[in-house]
């Protein structure tokens, strides 16, 4: 399987301005597409990553390429970034990246239930140590909260229709697989859902891997822990994929004036080109965060 495509990775190193011997957290670690070329132009990194065969095969590429000098990994929640620094030598740094979301591998290779394209045991926990997976929310909550806990995290406009349909189906049989949950989805989606455009899961998928994660919990404790940990002069490079995460973004531009400034009034997003070259990076978008 080929490594995860590091999506706006110039701009996030160009802006995070790497220097031999300075120091960098990669929050999100992934396939460390992001921390390798941190590492290639000499400055250190602590890669944090929650999901333990992520990190395992970060470990084994970095090690690979020759470069584990400069690497520290570290298996845990961004979170707690605050924490996880100072306690591995990296209390003040001189920039930290998110990648926010999952790498190809985590969504294609399977194993976390993730994806609406494989047939999966519905979990998608990058964390096993979670107590809630998907399949206890759809088989347990009610038909109200499922509708509003699709709606309010995907905009999905199809979320009562879905939330009666999974309800009717589980009272039959429990929903235990990502194709289960598939299969509902496409009994109440029309063919011409958003005109081809996405798959009628993605959006009902996207809802529940976000609060299965905490994803926007997550974030909003972990920025400004990560701008504590920033030196004056240095900066927070983040990349998000959905308008949730770029909405706590935008909000913690604002929130955290003057100590920290959005150096660029609007996002930076992908080149056509590399859109072109990986469809995935489509929706991000790059914003950095400058501590005064
Ligand atoms: C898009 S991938 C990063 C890809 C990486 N930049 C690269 O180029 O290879 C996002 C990664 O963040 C991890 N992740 C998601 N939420 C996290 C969290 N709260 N704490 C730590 N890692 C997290 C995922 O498991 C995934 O491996």
């Amino acid at each position: 399987m080929e490594y995860h495509k590091p999506v706006l990775l110039k701009e996030t190193i160009e802006n995070l301005k790497v220097e031999q011997g300075n120091k960098y957290i990669d929050a999100t670690l992934g396939d460390a597409g992001h921390t390798l070329e941190i590492l290639k132009k000499g400055g250190e990194v602590l890669g944090i990553e929650i999901d333990e065969n992520a990190l395992k095969r970060a470990e084994e590429r970095i090690e690979k390429e020759g470069l584990s000098k400069g690497f520290k990994g570290f298996l845990g929640n961004f979170k707690n970034i605050e924490k996880i620094a100072e306690e591995n030598g990296f209390k003040k740094v001189n920039g930290i990246n998110f990648d926010l979301g999952y790498s190809s591998y985590q969504l294609e290779e399977g194993g976390l239930g993730l994806s609406f394209q494989l047939d999966e045991p519905l979990d998608m926990r990058l964390d096993k140590s979670l107590g809630v997976t998907a399949g206890d929310l759809v088989n347990s909550l009610n038909e109200k909260d499922i509708a509003n806990l699709i709606f309010n995290y995907s905009d999905e406009r199809l979320a009562r229709k879905i939330a009666k349909a999974i309800v009717k189906a589980r009272d039959l049989k429990k929903i235990q697989t990502t194709g289960d949950l598939v299969e509902i989805i496409n009994s109440v989606s029309s063919p011409g859902y958003e005109r081809g455009r996405i798959n009628p899961a993605t959006r009902t998928f996207q809802a529940l891997r976000i609060i299965v994660n905490d994803e926007i919990e997550n974030l909003k404790k972990s920025l400004p822990q990560a701008a504590r940990l920033l030196l004056p002069g240095s900066v927070i490079a983040l990349i998000t994929f959905h308008s949730l995460e770029d909405k706590v973004a935008k909000e913690f531009g604002h929130r955290a004036r003057p100590s920290v400034e959005e150096v660029y009034k609007k996002p930076i997003v992908p080149s056509e080109e590399e859109v072109q070259h990986n469809p995935r990076s489509r929706s991000a978008k790059l914003r950095i965060f400058e501590k005064r």
